[in-house]
């Protein structure tokens, strides 16, 4: 299982995809009928689908996974007795799967059978995304129903967030205990802390400075930065998070104090907590299909996408 992209719907649409590939560094994907699709430098064929709206809102975030995976999760969704449909990609790669709601608006796609493209050599791109996290008003909740339903692990649990896993990356989700459900960060991972200050570089370059970092984390030990872009989401720029083995312990909060006046492992940025706050509550999830009972086969989800 691998997160995949993020789809969004906003407004300025164009703007948005103009500041991702000429500022924050990712090169241009395609486009249909008013979406705009961004890659980085690895195997997707994108990160960042872009579509036109009046409103901003995320549409679904996407993992791909095999088929047998696939026929897991529809048995574990099925019997969570979440609001979920069949779907055949229209995206780059295609791919054919679900799409599942969780109890607080969150929109997960699972795809199997999606194509894979020849990697970008020699750009300075973000590779792919590395982990995409969400609000919540009760994050526990979620992230035990995103274990039970989804079949993913807490990694660990902080004063502020349960971190998520599907696979050997610390986490590739997680949740915040922030009170509201919505779209927290996308974060995406750059080769290396070189390509993190570089990227920070660039857009200190268009006059933008980072909302939080650079630092390093305590849970998964990623180094970070943090930028408000114009009209998206928070975004951020990471590398080097940690690969945890099977039996990993699932951390407390009581594991990850910091001393006072830190938040990080390096101490050396302030946060602009109110912006971001504002900005982490500009993309709410909007579910825009009805559910329908999920089938066992595979072969009955060919022609079942209707938005
Ligand atoms: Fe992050």
């Amino acid at each position: 299982m691998k997160l995949r992209s993020i789809e969004l719907a906003l407004p300025h649409a164009v703007e948005a995809a103009a500041f991702l590939t000429d500022i924050w560094g990712m090169a241009p994907a395609g486009a249909t009928a008013g979406t705009y699709y961004l890659r980085g430098s690895g195997p997707f064929p994108y990160l960042v689908a872009l579509a036109e709206s009046p409103e901003p809102f995320v549409q679904s975030t996407t993992f791909v996974c095999s088929a047998e995976r696939l026929e897991t999760l529809r048995a574990s969704v099925t019997a969570a007795g979440l609001p979920a449909r069949a779907v055949t990609s229209q995206d780059p790669g295609g791919g054919h799967g679900i799409e599942v709601e969780l109890a607080e608006g969150e929109l997960f796609r699972f795809l199997a059978d999606a194509a894979e493209v020849a990697p970008v050599v020699g750009a300075d791109l973000p590779v792919k995304l590395t982990h995409v996290v969400f609000n919540s008003a009760d994050a526990e909740a979620t992230a035990t129903l995103a274990e039970q339903a989804l079949g993913f692990q807490v990694s660990d649990r902080t004063k502020g967030m349960v971190f998520v896993r599907c696979n050997a990356s610390h986490h590739s989700t997680a949740f915040a205990r922030a009170g509201f459900a919505s779209l927290n960060h996308v974060a995406f991972e750059m080769i290396d802390i070189d390509a993190v200050m570089r990227g920070i570089g660039r857009l200190r370059d268009n006059g933008m400075a980072p909302a939080w970092g650079p630092g390093r984390h305590g849970p998964g030990a990623n180094v970070f930065a943090y930028f408000i872009a114009p009209y998206l989401p928070v975004i951020e720029f990471s590398t080097a998070v940690e690969q945890v083995p099977e039996d990993y312990r699932t951390g407390v909060p009581e594991d990850w104090t910091w001393p006072a006046n830190r938040i990080d492992q390096w101490g050396m940025s302030d946060k602009d907590f109110a912006g971001l706050r504002v900005a982490e509550e500009l993309f709410r999830h909007r579910r825009t299909w009805e559910p329908d009972p999920l089938h066992s086969s595979p072969l009955h989800s060919a022609n079942e996408e209707t938005a």
